[in-house]
């Protein structure tokens, strides 16, 4: 990276993932084959999570699934997925892959998510992120998602058929969201990641019609950050396991905030339609930088500052 910054110590470990940066390719962005994972990880990421794969495949909704709005991105994709059988091929083409990769699992049933998590376990995952937060899917997601005692039930049956590291990722679209880390950290969740999209709508005045095929979708992007790092910053005042950070990151000074909220390590999504894969390197030497300039020696140093009295 070049001078003083080279002395900073930008790793970090997740249970027990080791990760040269604290940066992560969060899921559905990029992340359905080897290939683009694989350039995730060349440019500059930690770690990298797949798209969410469930049991079978699926095609997921029809046009339109994805549309900007002034403050990010709402989308109604519908998961759509190869299935689990098919994305071990994707999974075992990533052994060699100098950074962790981290499969997001959807289920139906915590049975159905132990087994599509033992299958990615079984292909190579480094680790497993339990999607309990999508918001447009009817059975999974957030509809499951916002009960605790789903969660832990979920959490529960993976732990149990996985030997690799668990994370769960949890909804904002909840009135408590410190009662979803309790009762995943609880069943032995080894990370919280926070946040998944809001659930959002936008309408065309013109045809009077929801835009997206699905009518709600969920929002991602700037709007939501501040949603994100309060969730990060309740949480780990709740929780003792790592926190990943998610929620309209863009530059290495929303990194910084999420760490200082609490978070071990944050995922980009939505800023890479926008600044492309670029940003990872562009995250991590801004936050060197930052590091550097306020004396500290490893990024680990910042982690819930924002908590001291
Ligand atoms: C088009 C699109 C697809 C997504 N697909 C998934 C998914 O499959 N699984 C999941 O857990 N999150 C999914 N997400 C949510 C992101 O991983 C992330 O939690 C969210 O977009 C907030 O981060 P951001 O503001 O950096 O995009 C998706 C987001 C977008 C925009």
């Amino acid at each position: 990276m070049g001078g003083v910054i080279d002395f900073i110590d930008m790793s970090i470990h997740i249970a027990s993932l080791f990760m040269p940066n604290p940066t992560m390719l969060a899921s559905g962005i990029l992340g359905m084959s080897a290939e683009t994972l694989r350039r995730a990880a060349d440019s500059g990421a930690g770690a990298v999570v797949t798209k969410s794969i469930g049991l079978k495949p699926s095609s997921g909704y029809p046009n339109p699934t994805v549309i900007q709005v002034k403050c990010g991105f709402l989308n109604a994709v519908g998961l759509p997925n190869p299935g689990i059988h098919k994305f071990v091929e994707e999974i075992r083409m990533l052994r060699d892959l100098s950074v962790p990769v981290i499969v997001s699992v959807f289920g139906f049933s915590p049975e159905e998510y132990a087994e599509v998590a033992g299958l990615a376990e079984d292909a190579g995952a480094s680790a497993i992120e339990l999607n309990l937060s999508c918001p447009h899917v009817k059975g999974t997601g957030a509809e499951i998602g916002q009960d605790p005692r789903m969660v832990k039930l979920i959490v529960e049956a993976v732990k149990g058929s996985v030997k690799k590291p668990v994370f769960a990722k949890l909804t904002p679209n909840t009135a408590d969201i410190v009662r979803l880390a309790d009762a995943a950290v609880s069943a032995g969740a080894d990370a919280i990641t926070a946040i998944n999209t809001v659930k959002a709508m936008a309408i065309d005045v013109e045809t009077f019609r929801p835009i997206l095929s699905n009518r709600f979708g969920g929002l991602s992007g700037p709007a939501i950050k501040p949603i994100a790092i309060r969730c990060v910053y309740e949480i780990y005042e709740a929780v003792g396991v790592p926190i990943i950070g998610c929620g309209g990151i863009w530059s290495w000074e929303d990194a910084v905030e999420f760490m200082l909220a609490g978070a071990s390590a944050i995922q980009v999504g939505s800023a890479i339609a926008v600044e492309g894969l670029s940003i990872f390197k562009n995250i991590c030497r801004g936050l060197a930088e930052y590091l550097a300039r306020k004396n500290f020696k490893s990024v680990r140093e910042i982690i819930g500052l924002a908590h001291k009295k």
